[in-house]
């Protein structure tokens, strides 16, 4: 194929991803994760994160390129994560593509990681219609965005005002006791539970913006706990989970089919690492088959923070034709869209 041979790099939170992309292609890829080393603190440590990064970096380009059977050499341009993410985190990544570029001789370019987890989707599922609804959701962020064009027009409809959806799920996984990262706990611990037994709050229900807020709600769940407790009552933990997972893929899905009908479009990218929740997966599937929307929502390898997603956005880049980055690039821990 004449497509240029893209190297996409992420090191926004605590994976470090690198992966071989060729316009729709995935030809190769490996990610190392330091999830392990912040288990203990319940959550991501920005410097542990960094170290981790450094150490796996280089080790794994060398995965990625050995997995796609390519020789650095093979490589046409170099396409990293510049934002949004840890500062320390991004670093790593972003001065490892300039020595890439540098040594190569070959350009860089610095990408959004919001837009590449929607960018992704192409790998799984080819070009995606334009324009799209995309829903992310993962322990970093709770975004919908209106993608009118990955490389050069994405419009961010909504955020959350507090915690991020993946967030929630750990901060309540924590009070159920449940181990971390809490999603997958509380996704089979809501299997056997009745969701219907407790209404927690649906936060920003109805304000009419495309906003969402999970701290509410974690609130609710802790004074829920903190009640039992005192009145020396049983946690219902099955049951807890259920209805704050409801909760939760209540609104989310609300909005997101919401947002479509708003602006005329007809295909919803669910991604993040949150995508993997079951209850998600089932009431988007409902909502969008009632609503006339084509559903989208990649593997639960591409879902979850990947070097992939940055050499399929890094791919689209080329193929507009946008200006490479200047070895310069900085890094932006709130990078816009
Ligand atoms: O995308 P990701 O791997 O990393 C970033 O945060 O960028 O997402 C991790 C988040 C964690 O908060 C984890 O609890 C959540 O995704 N998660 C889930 C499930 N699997 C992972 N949340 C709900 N249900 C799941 N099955
Ligand atoms: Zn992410």
């Amino acid at each position: 194929s004449d497509l240029p041979l893209i190297l996409g790099i992420e090191s926004s939170c605590d994976e470090t991803g690198v992966a071989l992309v060729r316009g729709c292609e995935l030809l190769g890829d490996s990610v190392a994760s330091s999830v392990d080393q912040h288990v203990r603190f319940g959550g991501v440590v920005p410097e542990v994160a960094s170290r981790a990064h450094l150490e796996a970096m280089t080790p794994t380009v060398r995965r990625a390129l050995d997995s796609a059977g390519a020789k650095l050499s093979d490589v046409d341009a170099i396409a990293v994560t510049a934002g949004p993410g840890l500062a320390g985190a991004l670093l790593v990544g972003v001065s490892a593509a300039k020595a890439y570029s540098m040594a190569l001789g070959k350009p860089l370019y610095g990408v959004n990681h919001l837009v590449g987890h929607v960018a992704v989707d192409q790998l799984e599922h080819g070009p995606l219609p334009k324009p799209a609804i995309a829903l992310l959701v993962s322990g970093g962020h709770t975004s919908l965005l209106l993608v009118n064009d990955l490389a050069t027009d994405v419009v961010s409809l909504g955020d959350t005002v507090d915690d991020a959806a993946g967030e929630a799920y750990d901060k309540v996984a924590r009070l159920l006791e449940l181990p971390y990262p809490g999603g997958p706990p509380i996704d089979k611990a809501a299997q056997k539970g009745n969701a219907k037994a407790m209404r927690f709050p649906r936060g920003k229900w109805g304000d009419g913006t495309y906003d969402f807020s999970f701290s509410g709600l974690k609130t609710a769940v802790a004074r829920h706990v903190e009640d039992a407790d005192r009145q020396g009552l049983p946690l219902v933990v099955a049951d807890i989970a259920a209805a704050f997972q409801e909760s939760v893929v209540d609104v989310l899905t609300r909005k997101a089919v919401d947002a479509c009908v708003e602006h005329g479009v007809s295909t919803l990218v669910i991604s993040g690492g949150v995508a993997a929740n079951s209850a998600l997966r089932a009431l988007a599937e409902q909502r969008c088959r009632d609503a006339g929307i084509e559903l989208r929502v990649p593997r639960p390898r591409l879902c979850t923070d990947n070097g992939a997603m940055i050499a399929a956005l890094g791919a689209e880049v080329v193929a507009a034709g946008l200006p490479p980055s200047a070895l310069d690039l900085a890094t932006d821990t709130s990078l816009p869209v």
